[in-house]
Protein backbone atom coordinates (compact mmCIF):
# COMPACT_ATOMS: atom_id res chain seq x y z
CA UNK A 1 0.00 0.00 0.00
CA UNK A 2 1.27 3.66 -0.98
CA UNK A 3 1.01 6.12 1.95
CA UNK A 4 -1.47 8.99 1.12
CA UNK A 5 0.24 12.04 -0.43
CA UNK A 6 -0.43 15.92 1.10
CA UNK A 7 2.18 17.78 -1.09
CA UNK A 8 4.35 16.43 -4.48
CA UNK A 9 6.85 18.79 -5.85
CA UNK A 10 6.96 18.01 -9.49
CA UNK A 11 10.25 18.97 -11.44
CA UNK A 12 9.87 22.08 -9.74
CA UNK A 13 12.36 24.62 -10.34
CA UNK A 14 13.20 28.23 -8.85
CA UNK A 15 14.95 31.21 -9.97
CA UNK A 16 14.26 34.44 -8.32
CA UNK A 17 16.66 35.96 -11.32
CA UNK A 18 20.24 35.28 -9.93
CA UNK A 19 20.42 31.73 -10.35
CA UNK A 20 18.26 28.68 -9.60
CA UNK A 21 17.37 28.12 -6.19
CA UNK A 22 15.58 24.77 -6.98
CA UNK A 23 16.82 22.49 -9.52
CA UNK A 24 14.45 20.08 -11.01
CA UNK A 25 13.43 19.35 -7.66
CA UNK A 26 10.76 16.33 -6.94
CA UNK A 27 9.62 15.47 -3.40
CA UNK A 28 6.37 13.96 -1.64
CA UNK A 29 5.44 14.87 1.48
CA UNK A 30 3.27 11.69 3.23
CA UNK A 31 0.06 12.84 4.94
CA UNK A 32 -0.52 12.75 8.58
CA UNK A 33 2.92 13.16 9.57
CA UNK A 34 5.79 15.63 10.78
CA UNK A 35 7.99 16.48 8.39
CA UNK A 36 10.94 18.53 9.20
CA UNK A 37 12.90 19.91 6.14
CA UNK A 38 16.49 21.18 7.63
CA UNK A 39 19.66 22.63 5.72
CA UNK A 40 22.39 25.26 5.33
CA UNK A 41 21.13 28.85 5.79
CA UNK A 42 19.70 29.85 2.13
CA UNK A 43 19.55 26.31 0.70
CA UNK A 44 16.23 27.24 0.30
CA UNK A 45 13.94 25.80 2.69
CA UNK A 46 11.43 28.68 2.89
CA UNK A 47 11.22 29.11 -0.81
CA UNK A 48 10.40 25.30 -0.75
CA UNK A 49 7.69 26.37 2.27
CA UNK A 50 5.81 29.14 0.43
CA UNK A 51 5.51 27.09 -3.01
CA UNK A 52 3.12 25.19 -0.39
CA UNK A 53 0.79 28.19 -0.21
CA UNK A 54 1.90 29.90 -3.15
CA UNK A 55 3.76 33.09 -1.65
CA UNK A 56 6.45 32.16 -4.09
CA UNK A 57 5.81 30.81 -7.77
CA UNK A 58 7.84 27.63 -9.19
CA UNK A 59 9.62 29.01 -12.15
CA UNK A 60 9.07 25.43 -13.55
CA UNK A 61 7.31 22.67 -12.56
CA UNK A 62 3.73 22.11 -10.38
CA UNK A 63 3.12 21.72 -6.88
CA UNK A 64 0.83 19.46 -5.69
CA UNK A 65 -1.83 19.76 -2.89
CA UNK A 66 -3.71 16.68 -1.88
CA UNK A 67 -3.59 15.76 -5.60
CA UNK A 68 -4.64 19.30 -7.05
CA UNK A 69 -2.20 21.37 -8.93
CA UNK A 70 -2.02 24.49 -7.26
CA UNK A 71 -1.62 26.50 -10.08
CA UNK A 72 -5.06 25.89 -10.79
CA UNK A 73 -6.29 27.12 -7.32
CA UNK A 74 -7.16 30.65 -5.97
CA UNK A 75 -3.91 31.15 -3.86
CA UNK A 76 -5.71 33.20 -1.62
CA UNK A 77 -8.46 30.71 -1.08
CA UNK A 78 -5.66 27.94 -0.77
CA UNK A 79 -3.69 29.92 1.95
CA UNK A 80 -6.94 29.83 4.16
CA UNK A 81 -6.96 25.94 4.05
CA UNK A 82 -3.92 25.98 4.92
CA UNK A 83 -2.32 27.08 8.16
CA UNK A 84 1.20 28.93 8.91
CA UNK A 85 3.53 29.84 11.42
CA UNK A 86 6.49 32.01 11.33
CA UNK A 87 8.96 32.54 13.57
CA UNK A 88 7.76 36.56 14.28
CA UNK A 89 4.43 35.21 14.81
CA UNK A 90 3.12 38.58 13.80
CA UNK A 91 -0.45 38.78 15.62
CA UNK A 92 -2.29 41.95 15.29
CA UNK A 93 -1.38 43.94 18.12
CA UNK A 94 -4.69 46.06 18.65
CA UNK A 95 -6.42 42.66 17.99
CA UNK A 96 -7.57 40.29 21.07
CA UNK A 97 -6.18 36.91 20.87
CA UNK A 98 -10.02 35.86 20.12
CA UNK A 99 -10.05 37.99 17.05
CA UNK A 100 -6.43 37.27 16.27
CA UNK A 101 -7.46 33.65 16.14
CA UNK A 102 -11.15 33.86 14.78
CA UNK A 103 -10.02 35.58 11.38
CA UNK A 104 -9.91 32.64 8.72
CA UNK A 105 -13.21 31.24 10.72
CA UNK A 106 -14.68 34.90 9.95
CA UNK A 107 -13.15 35.15 6.37
CA UNK A 108 -14.64 31.86 6.02
CA UNK A 109 -18.42 33.05 7.28
CA UNK A 110 -18.09 31.33 10.56
CA UNK A 111 -20.91 32.94 12.84
CA UNK A 112 -20.27 34.56 15.82
CA UNK A 113 -21.34 31.43 18.09
CA UNK A 114 -19.47 28.99 16.00
CA UNK A 115 -15.99 31.56 16.23
CA UNK A 116 -16.36 31.59 20.23
CA UNK A 117 -16.57 27.61 20.47
CA UNK A 118 -13.56 27.30 18.12
CA UNK A 119 -11.90 29.72 19.81
CA UNK A 120 -12.23 28.41 23.36
CA UNK A 121 -11.75 25.04 22.14
CA UNK A 122 -8.14 26.08 20.41
CA UNK A 123 -7.42 28.07 24.09
CA UNK A 124 -7.74 24.96 25.75
CA UNK A 125 -6.09 22.70 23.68
CA UNK A 126 -2.83 24.97 23.49
CA UNK A 127 -2.90 24.69 27.37
CA UNK A 128 -4.44 28.16 28.09
CA UNK A 129 -7.36 28.90 29.88
CA UNK A 130 -9.77 30.96 27.45
CA UNK A 131 -11.50 33.04 30.29
CA UNK A 132 -7.93 34.14 31.15
CA UNK A 133 -6.40 34.56 27.49
CA UNK A 134 -9.57 35.48 25.40
CA UNK A 135 -9.70 38.91 25.64
CA UNK A 136 -5.66 40.03 26.42
CA UNK A 137 -3.54 41.47 23.69
CA UNK A 138 -0.45 39.70 22.13
CA UNK A 139 1.63 42.88 23.98
CA UNK A 140 -0.04 41.04 27.49
CA UNK A 141 1.42 37.82 26.24
CA UNK A 142 5.10 36.16 26.77
CA UNK A 143 7.10 35.10 23.65
CA UNK A 144 5.78 31.27 23.92
CA UNK A 145 2.45 32.40 24.59
CA UNK A 146 2.27 34.61 21.69
CA UNK A 147 3.95 31.43 19.64
CA UNK A 148 1.06 29.13 20.75
CA UNK A 149 -1.17 31.05 19.92
CA UNK A 150 0.25 31.49 16.29
CA UNK A 151 -0.27 27.87 16.11
CA UNK A 152 -3.70 27.98 17.53
CA UNK A 153 -4.10 30.97 14.79
CA UNK A 154 -2.94 28.05 12.15
CA UNK A 155 -5.23 25.57 13.50
CA UNK A 156 -8.32 27.72 13.62
CA UNK A 157 -9.72 27.12 10.15
CA UNK A 158 -8.98 23.23 10.33
CA UNK A 159 -6.62 22.45 7.76
CA UNK A 160 -5.22 19.70 7.05
CA UNK A 161 -1.63 21.17 6.18
CA UNK A 162 0.25 23.44 8.24
CA UNK A 163 3.61 25.22 7.62
CA UNK A 164 5.62 26.25 10.11
CA UNK A 165 8.84 28.33 9.20
CA UNK A 166 11.42 28.26 12.28
CA UNK A 167 8.42 28.91 14.45
CA UNK A 168 9.97 28.27 17.95
CA UNK A 169 13.85 29.42 17.08
CA UNK A 170 13.37 32.78 18.94
CA UNK A 171 12.26 31.20 22.26
CA UNK A 172 14.36 30.80 25.10
CA UNK A 173 15.32 26.88 25.42
CA UNK A 174 13.10 26.11 27.76
CA UNK A 175 9.79 27.69 26.04
CA UNK A 176 10.94 25.49 23.48
CA UNK A 177 11.51 22.44 24.19
CA UNK A 178 8.16 22.71 26.06
CA UNK A 179 6.61 23.96 22.94
CA UNK A 180 8.02 21.13 20.40
CA UNK A 181 6.58 18.75 23.07
CA UNK A 182 3.39 19.81 22.98
CA UNK A 183 3.57 20.15 18.89
CA UNK A 184 4.44 15.96 19.09
CA UNK A 185 1.51 15.49 21.44
CA UNK A 186 -0.80 17.60 19.65
CA UNK A 187 -0.30 16.04 16.40
CA UNK A 188 -0.65 12.79 17.72
CA UNK A 189 -4.46 13.74 18.40
CA UNK A 190 -4.76 15.74 15.26
CA UNK A 191 -2.74 14.27 12.83
CA UNK A 192 -2.45 17.12 10.77
CA UNK A 193 0.76 17.23 7.83
CA UNK A 194 3.01 19.34 9.17
CA UNK A 195 5.94 20.70 7.41
CA UNK A 196 8.31 22.30 9.73
CA UNK A 197 11.84 24.39 8.70
CA UNK A 198 14.15 24.21 11.03
CA UNK A 199 18.06 24.78 11.15
CA UNK A 200 18.26 23.22 14.83
CA UNK A 201 19.18 19.73 14.35
CA UNK A 202 18.06 18.82 18.05
CA UNK A 203 14.72 19.83 16.95
CA UNK A 204 14.33 18.20 13.70
CA UNK A 205 15.37 14.68 15.57
CA UNK A 206 12.91 15.23 18.10
CA UNK A 207 9.87 15.67 16.30
CA UNK A 208 10.10 14.68 12.65
CA UNK A 209 7.96 11.59 11.59
CA UNK A 210 10.58 12.29 8.95
CA UNK A 211 13.54 14.51 7.40
CA UNK A 212 14.36 16.21 4.58
CA UNK A 213 17.92 17.46 4.79
CA UNK A 214 18.33 19.96 1.78
CA UNK A 215 22.03 21.47 0.63
CA UNK A 216 21.94 24.22 -2.23
CA UNK A 217 18.24 23.39 -3.35
CA UNK A 218 18.95 19.69 -3.34
CA UNK A 219 17.40 16.84 -0.99
CA UNK A 220 20.89 15.27 0.44
CA UNK A 221 18.48 12.35 2.17
CA UNK A 222 14.94 11.89 3.09
CA UNK A 223 14.42 9.17 5.69
CA UNK A 224 12.69 8.95 9.77
CA UNK A 225 15.22 9.80 12.06
CA UNK A 226 15.97 6.60 13.04
CA UNK A 227 16.85 5.72 9.68
CA UNK A 228 19.18 9.32 9.09
CA UNK A 229 20.83 8.24 12.29
CA UNK A 230 21.70 4.70 11.32
CA UNK A 231 22.26 5.27 7.45
CA UNK A 232 23.58 8.47 6.50
CA UNK A 233 23.40 9.37 3.17
CA UNK A 234 27.24 10.53 2.56
CA UNK A 235 29.50 12.79 4.27
CA UNK A 236 27.79 15.90 4.61
CA UNK A 237 24.93 14.27 6.31
CA UNK A 238 27.21 13.49 8.75
CA UNK A 239 29.17 16.57 8.83
CA UNK A 240 25.60 18.49 9.20
CA UNK A 241 23.91 16.33 11.97
CA UNK A 242 27.10 16.14 13.73
CA UNK A 243 29.58 13.11 14.14
CA UNK A 244 29.12 12.66 17.67
CA UNK A 245 25.49 11.37 17.01
CA UNK A 246 26.37 8.47 15.04
CA UNK A 247 28.07 6.65 18.04
CA UNK A 248 26.72 2.72 17.16
CA UNK A 249 23.19 2.20 18.48
CA UNK A 250 22.66 -0.08 20.83
CA UNK A 251 20.57 -2.97 19.52
CA UNK A 252 17.15 -2.92 19.31
CA UNK A 253 14.72 -5.54 20.66
CA UNK A 254 13.75 -6.29 23.70
CA UNK A 255 13.95 -8.97 26.67
CA UNK A 256 11.82 -11.58 24.54
CA UNK A 257 14.66 -11.40 21.92
CA UNK A 258 17.56 -12.95 23.75
CA UNK A 259 15.71 -14.93 26.99
CA UNK A 260 16.21 -18.46 27.31
CA UNK A 261 14.20 -21.21 28.61
CA UNK A 262 14.63 -22.84 32.00
CA UNK A 263 17.75 -22.27 34.60
CA UNK A 264 14.82 -22.26 37.25
CA UNK A 265 14.92 -24.23 40.54
CA UNK A 266 12.32 -25.02 43.05
CA UNK A 267 12.75 -23.83 46.46
CA UNK A 268 12.39 -26.95 47.81
CA UNK A 269 14.99 -28.20 46.21
CA UNK A 270 18.69 -29.04 48.18
CA UNK A 271 21.17 -26.38 47.64
CA UNK A 272 23.53 -28.82 46.33
CA UNK A 273 21.39 -29.41 43.04
CA UNK A 274 21.23 -25.61 42.42
CA UNK A 275 25.57 -25.98 42.72
CA UNK A 276 25.04 -28.58 39.68
CA UNK A 277 22.92 -26.95 37.60
CA UNK A 278 24.61 -24.06 37.55
CA UNK A 279 28.24 -26.08 37.37
CA UNK A 280 26.61 -27.69 34.10
CA UNK A 281 25.54 -24.08 32.66
CA UNK A 282 28.15 -21.91 33.60
CA UNK A 283 25.76 -19.78 34.92
CA UNK A 284 26.09 -17.84 38.42
CA UNK A 285 22.31 -17.89 39.63
CA UNK A 286 19.34 -19.83 38.92
CA UNK A 287 15.66 -18.23 39.32
CA UNK A 288 13.67 -19.99 41.79
CA UNK A 289 9.95 -20.76 41.26
CA UNK A 290 7.12 -21.88 43.65
CA UNK A 291 5.34 -24.70 42.84
CA UNK A 292 3.18 -23.24 40.08
CA UNK A 293 5.48 -21.40 38.63
CA UNK A 294 5.52 -18.63 40.04
CA UNK A 295 8.88 -16.01 40.48
CA UNK A 296 10.20 -15.87 43.99
CA UNK A 297 13.46 -14.61 43.50
CA UNK A 298 16.77 -16.11 41.95
CA UNK A 299 19.90 -18.11 43.89
CA UNK A 300 22.69 -16.59 43.18
CA UNK A 301 26.78 -17.50 44.03
CA UNK A 302 27.32 -14.92 45.70
CA UNK A 303 24.76 -15.28 48.15
CA UNK A 304 26.19 -18.98 48.41
CA UNK A 305 29.68 -17.94 48.92
CA UNK A 306 28.28 -16.24 52.50
CA UNK A 307 27.22 -19.54 53.82
CA UNK A 308 30.67 -21.54 53.41
CA UNK A 309 30.97 -24.18 54.75
CA UNK A 310 27.61 -25.13 53.29
CA UNK A 311 25.36 -27.16 55.66
CA UNK A 312 24.11 -30.23 52.89
CA UNK A 313 20.51 -29.68 54.68
CA UNK A 314 19.97 -26.05 53.14
CA UNK A 315 17.59 -25.74 50.70
CA UNK A 316 17.23 -23.47 47.89
CA UNK A 317 14.41 -21.33 49.54
CA UNK A 318 16.80 -20.45 52.32
CA UNK A 319 19.37 -18.88 50.86
CA UNK A 320 16.36 -16.64 48.37
CA UNK A 321 17.13 -13.52 47.26
CA UNK A 322 13.97 -11.86 47.14
CA UNK A 323 15.28 -7.94 46.57
CA UNK A 324 16.41 -8.50 42.91
CA UNK A 325 14.28 -7.60 39.64
CA UNK A 326 12.75 -9.34 37.17
CA UNK A 327 11.97 -8.17 33.46
CA UNK A 328 9.04 -8.10 31.24
CA UNK A 329 9.23 -9.90 27.43
CA UNK A 330 8.90 -5.97 26.47
CA UNK A 331 11.79 -4.80 28.71
CA UNK A 332 13.94 -2.88 26.09
CA UNK A 333 17.11 -4.52 25.69
CA UNK A 334 19.46 -1.08 27.01
CA UNK A 335 17.40 -1.29 30.37
CA UNK A 336 18.39 -5.12 30.44
CA UNK A 337 22.01 -4.30 30.00
CA UNK A 338 21.79 -1.84 32.78
CA UNK A 339 19.73 -4.37 35.08
CA UNK A 340 22.78 -7.35 34.30
CA UNK A 341 25.50 -5.37 35.85
CA UNK A 342 23.23 -6.08 39.34
CA UNK A 343 22.52 -9.32 39.07
CA UNK A 344 23.93 -12.73 37.84
CA UNK A 345 20.51 -13.48 35.97
CA UNK A 346 17.57 -11.66 35.01
CA UNK A 347 14.36 -13.87 35.37
CA UNK A 348 11.90 -12.80 32.88
CA UNK A 349 7.85 -13.10 33.71
CA UNK A 350 4.76 -12.29 32.46
CA UNK A 351 1.99 -10.23 34.05
CA UNK A 352 0.73 -13.14 36.82
CA UNK A 353 4.79 -13.25 37.81
CA UNK A 354 5.39 -16.77 36.11
CA UNK A 355 8.74 -17.11 34.87
CA UNK A 356 8.94 -17.59 31.28
CA UNK A 357 12.64 -17.05 30.80
CA UNK A 358 16.07 -16.29 31.74
CA UNK A 359 18.50 -13.84 30.31
CA UNK A 360 22.14 -14.62 31.38
CA UNK A 361 25.57 -12.81 31.40
CA UNK A 362 26.15 -15.10 27.73
CA UNK A 363 22.66 -14.03 26.46
CA UNK A 364 23.80 -10.40 26.77
CA UNK A 365 27.02 -11.05 25.60
CA UNK A 366 25.73 -13.12 22.40
CA UNK A 367 23.47 -10.29 21.98
CA UNK A 368 26.14 -7.82 21.83
CA UNK A 369 28.48 -9.78 19.81
CA UNK A 370 25.87 -10.13 17.35
CA UNK A 371 25.12 -6.25 17.18
CA UNK A 372 29.10 -5.65 16.85
CA UNK A 373 29.09 -7.85 13.66
CA UNK A 374 26.26 -6.21 12.51
CA UNK A 375 28.17 -2.68 12.82
CA UNK A 376 31.13 -4.23 11.19
CA UNK A 377 29.38 -5.74 8.44
CA UNK A 378 27.56 -3.00 7.65
CA UNK A 379 30.11 -0.18 7.57
N1 LIG B 1 12.52 37.09 -2.82
C1 LIG B 1 13.74 36.71 -3.17
N2 LIG B 1 14.39 37.30 -4.20
C2 LIG B 1 15.62 36.88 -4.56
N3 LIG B 1 16.30 35.88 -4.00
C3 LIG B 1 15.70 35.27 -2.97
C4 LIG B 1 14.41 35.63 -2.50
N4 LIG B 1 14.07 34.83 -1.48
C5 LIG B 1 15.12 33.99 -1.28
N5 LIG B 1 16.10 34.24 -2.19
C6 LIG B 1 17.37 33.50 -2.32
O1 LIG B 1 17.07 32.13 -2.45
C7 LIG B 1 17.97 31.34 -1.70
C8 LIG B 1 17.20 30.46 -0.74
O2 LIG B 1 16.54 31.28 0.20
P1 LIG B 1 15.59 30.71 1.32
O3 LIG B 1 15.00 31.85 2.04
O4 LIG B 1 14.67 29.74 0.69
O5 LIG B 1 16.66 29.94 2.21
P2 LIG B 1 16.49 29.26 3.63
O6 LIG B 1 16.99 27.88 3.46
O7 LIG B 1 15.13 29.44 4.16
O8 LIG B 1 17.54 30.08 4.51
P3 LIG B 1 17.47 30.44 6.09
O9 LIG B 1 17.85 29.19 6.79
O10 LIG B 1 18.54 31.47 6.21
O11 LIG B 1 16.12 30.94 6.40
C9 LIG B 1 18.93 32.31 -1.04
O12 LIG B 1 20.09 32.36 -1.77
C10 LIG B 1 18.20 33.63 -1.07
O13 LIG B 1 19.09 34.69 -1.17
MG1 LIG C 1 14.30 30.46 5.80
Amino acid sequence: MTEAVAVEFRNVSKDYGSGSVLRNFNLTVPKGQIVTIIGPSGCGKTTLLKMINRLVEPSIGNVLVEGTDIGTLDAVELRRDIGYVIQQIGLFPHMTIEENISIVPKLKGAGKTERKERVDALLSLIGLPPEQYRKRYPHELSGGQQQRIGVARALASDPSIILMDEPFSALDPISRVQLQKELINLNQRLHKTIVFVTHDIDEALKIADRIILLNEGEVVQNSTPEELLAHPANDFVIEFVGQERFQPALPQGSAHHIMIDGLSIGSESPISEALEVMRINRVEGLAVIGKWGDLLGIVGIGEIGQHLPLDSRLKVGDLLQTDTVALQEHTPLSEVFELMRRSPILPVVDDDNRLIGTVTRSCVIEALGRHLHREVSSA
